[in-house]
């Protein structure tokens, strides 16, 4: 657990709200919505988060969706059901407004492969590189960081860089390799970080699988390894994933990614089938342990008392933003996201 995580959870240990339970008898969905009106609070959620949380948010979304929203809600309250990382962009993004993150300890494999001490170093190796961080990183990383991107936008974000620039990508080494191959970009020194859930697919399962389901299609995140994106037949962003499932004619599909996005890909096309790609063993490593943290109960606490709350330093708010603004701009520019 980092420092600042200790420090918060202290913090709330001393207001007792860790030991806070919600009475049973209560209709959470009724009491979440009537606290959203009382409160103006909006919502925000990632399509990993369970079903129950992304049927009452009010905007669910990718990394790139959902900062976008941040960036331009008229609400008072932003409680993002996701994890740390983008609770922390939507602070940046709106540092007037109380972001809440119902569970403090929802942080992120990939973005805790990357401690900004170590990238900071790393970084004055390459001196006249340009750094562009994968948004699942820490606000201090993103302070580091010239530009950063999702996985919706990350081919167009290198693309905007010129030729001949070197670049250091972090902290995904899957994505990075992925960037690399699809832009050709030789001078591009790639961290060496990774997801958890995406790392956990197993090759030999999904070729059975396939060859049980010939018809199906094989669809993947690029945060996968580069032996199971060799096999895909689409590789895209989760709101990518999801727009291909509902365009595409086939009607079985293989998703590898996390699990949690195949509650919209059902809804938005309940005639067709949807199989989660297999992990290496029986396990249910394709629930990202910590987007799964949130619960209704944990959503309506931490509405009610408004906490646990999102708070960054100034500077990190100030220089780290700069990166985020730059994504957001080169991405309306290119037609991904309405300004
Ligand atoms: P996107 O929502 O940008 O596809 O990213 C997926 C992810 O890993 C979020 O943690
Ligand atoms: Fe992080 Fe992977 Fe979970 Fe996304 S799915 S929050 S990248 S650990």
């Amino acid at each position: 657990m980092s420092t600042e995580l200790a420090t918060a959870t202290q913090h709330l240990e001393r207001k007792g709200f860790l030991d806070l339970e919600v009475d049973p008898t209560l209709d959470l969905v009724a009491e979440i919505n009537r606290l959203k009106k009382e409160k103006n609070a909006i919502i925000l959620a990632h399509y990993y988060q369970e079903s129950e949380i992304q049927d009452i948010a009010d905007y669910i979304g990718d990394s790139l969706g959902l900062s976008q929203k941040a960036a331009q809600t008229e609400a008072d309250i932003i409680v993002f059901a996701g994890v740390h990382f983008m609770a922390e962009t939507a602070k940046m993004l709106s540092p007037q407004k109380k972001v809440l993150l119902p569970d403090l300890k929802a942080g992120c494999s990939l973005a805790d492969s990357c401690p900004p001490a170590l990238f900071k170093k790393f970084k004055e190796k390459y001196p006249d590189h340009i750094v562009v961080s994968y948004i699942n990183c820490t606000a201090e990383l993103k302070t580091l960081t010239d530009i950063c991107c999702t996985s919706t936008n990350a081919v167009a974000i290198i693309e905007s860089i010129p030729k001949e620039q070197p670049i250091i990508f972090a902290p995904d080494k899957n994505l990075g390799a992925y960037l690399q191959k699809k832009t050709g970009r030789e001078n591009m020194v790639i961290w060496n970080g990774a997801c958890m859930v995406h790392e956990i697919f197993s090759h030999e399962r999904i070729v059975k699988l396939r060859n049980r389901h010939p018809n199906a299609k094989f669809i993947a995140h690029p945060e996968c390894e580069a032996h199971i994106l060799d096999m895909a037949d689409y590789i895209g962003s989760t709101t990518g994933l999801l727009k291909y499932t509902i365009n595409d004619p086939a009607t079985e599909f293989i998703v590898a990614t996390e699990a949690g996005i195949l509650h919209q890909m059902q809804k938005s096309s309940p005639h067709k089938t949807f199989i989660p790609a297999p992990p290496e063993n029986n396990c249910a490593c394709n629930d990202c342990p910590h987007m799964k943290l949130n619960t209704l109960e944990k959503l309506y606490l931490c509405m009610e008392h408004e906490l646990p709350e999102i708070l960054l330093p100034d500077w990190v708010i100030e220089q780290g933003r700069a990166s985020i603004d730059r994504m957001l701009k080169i991405s309306e520019a290119a037609g991904l996201i309405s300004g």
